[in-house]
């Protein structure tokens, strides 16, 4: 039959990574292509242990509705988690218990925006977030990123320009590029956010991966007057499959934001998100985050040194201090996405650098990722990337 497929979902195709999982099932393909956290990281055992405990102790709790905010026991450690980067003086109304990250993006674009709205985002930035914006028909723009992930000069030029609903920044080990907002940046673009009243989305699942340098504040601790909204997931710091993200903002748009949530999927699972509230009232989490960091910081230093060694000379990257992305550039022009098929066909993969950017430039970039492979995988799959690109 010929289906009648809604305007909004007509030309879509479908996210480029979740695509590209497809041909990842290939035991020999060495991946370098999602964003997941190391295998070896994820807490099974805690997690069946808190599971049991909240069964046994809490049954109809577990199993039964609850409120779309969420579960007030999260909302509330959650709130005193992330006040380690500057995010003080909220309560449970400000909080809004999302199903991972990407719904908090998700409901922010749905309760501000309309049809041919435009969105202002780095350049290159989430492809997801690119993803999301087309399917609610959103046009949108890429500013600068300059050298530490955000241009305020070019942010502000593109706002006078553009006048867009919103301004959608990953400040921390930002997924693609690995880059961290330094704390001038930071507090610039919460000038100009006030400046020309114009709502950002700090997006910072990565935050607490940090293997190098100083923590920072975030942008939101600079907010005065509800101009910055904040997105954290657990996604990164203890499992993706539990689908619990905290979204902070002015009361006022978190519950317009509820009010969207109820009706996508009523509420964030309670069970995961009284395993998360565990994880953060015991400290695991900040155990398990300590458990992780030399590995993320040796798998990213040995892929670092195997591309210096490996990679042709043309080839530049960025250097993150944390996070699990490293961002590589031709300086040559040569074409990443041109490569793609014949590196998959030689079992590596890559995400092709174009699909972050709003404007589909940047095929001489490419996201390489180090979490989900071993080291000797790292190792490997870089020569194998080294002689594709060296002929
Ligand atoms: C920048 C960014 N934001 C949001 C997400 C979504 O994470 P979640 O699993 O919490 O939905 C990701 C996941 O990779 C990400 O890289």
């Amino acid at each position: 039959m010929e289906y009648q497929f809604a305007e909004r979902v007509k030309n879509l195709s479908g996210n480029a990574i979740r695509e590209i999982f497809k041909v990842l099932s290939d035991k020999e393909m060495i991946s370098f292509a999602g964003g997941m956290p190391a295998a070896e990281c994820l807490p099974a055992a805690k997690v069946k242990e808190f599971a049991d405990e909240l069964l046994t102790t809490l049954p109809v709790k577990m199993l039964q509705y609850g409120e779309t905010e969420g579960y007030m026991p999260l909302r509330e450690s959650f709130l005193k988690y992330v006040s380690n980067v500057g995010i003080k003086g909220y309560t449970a109304d400000n909080a809004l218990i999302v199903s991972g990250g990407q719904q908090g993006i998700d409901l922010m674009f749905k309760t501000f925006c309309e049809k041919g709205d435009k969105i202002l985002v780095q350049n290159p930035t989430y492809l997801a977030v690119l993803h999301i914006a087309r399917t609610y028909q959103l046009q949108p723009v890429g500013f600068d990123c300059g050298e530490d992930g955000v241009d305020p000069d070019d942010l502000e030029r593109k706002i006078r320009e553009h006048h867009p609903k919103l301004v959608y920044i990953v400040p921390n080990f930002s997924n693609p590029t690995g880059k961290t907002l330094r704390l001038e940046t930071r507090k610039k673009i919460v000038e100009i956010a006030e400046k020309y009243d114009v709502v950002v989305i700090e997006d910072d699942p990565y935050g607490r991966i940090r293997y190098a340098g100083e923590h920072l504040p975030s942008i939101k601790s600079f907010d005065q007057d509800g101009h910055v909204v904040y997105i954290t997931s657990t996604s990164k710091t203890i499992a993706p499959a539990l689908r619990v993200g905290l979204t902070v903002a002015d009361e006022k748009i978190i519950r317009k934001m509820a009010i969207c949530k109820q009706a996508v999927d009523v509420q964030t699972v309670t069970l995961a998100q009284a395993i998360v509230e565990k994880f953060i009232s015991t400290g695991e989490i900040d155990k398990g985050i300590a458990r992780s960091l030399p590995i993320y910081k040796k798998k990213a230093e040995i892929m670092l040194s195997s591309l210096d060694e490996y990679m042709p000379s043309s080839f530049v990257h960025t250097v993150p201090e944390g996070g699990l992305f490293i961002w590589g550039e031709f300086t040559d022009g040569t074409s990443a996405k041109a490569k793609f098929r014949e590196a998959v066909e030689n079992k590596v993969a890559f995400v092709s650098g174009n699909d972050f950017f709003a404007d589909g430039s940047g095929d001489n970039t490419m996201r390489l990722n180090f979490s989900n492979a071993t080291p000797e995988q790292i190792v490997t799959g870089v020569k194998r990337l080294a002689a594709i690109f060296r002929k």
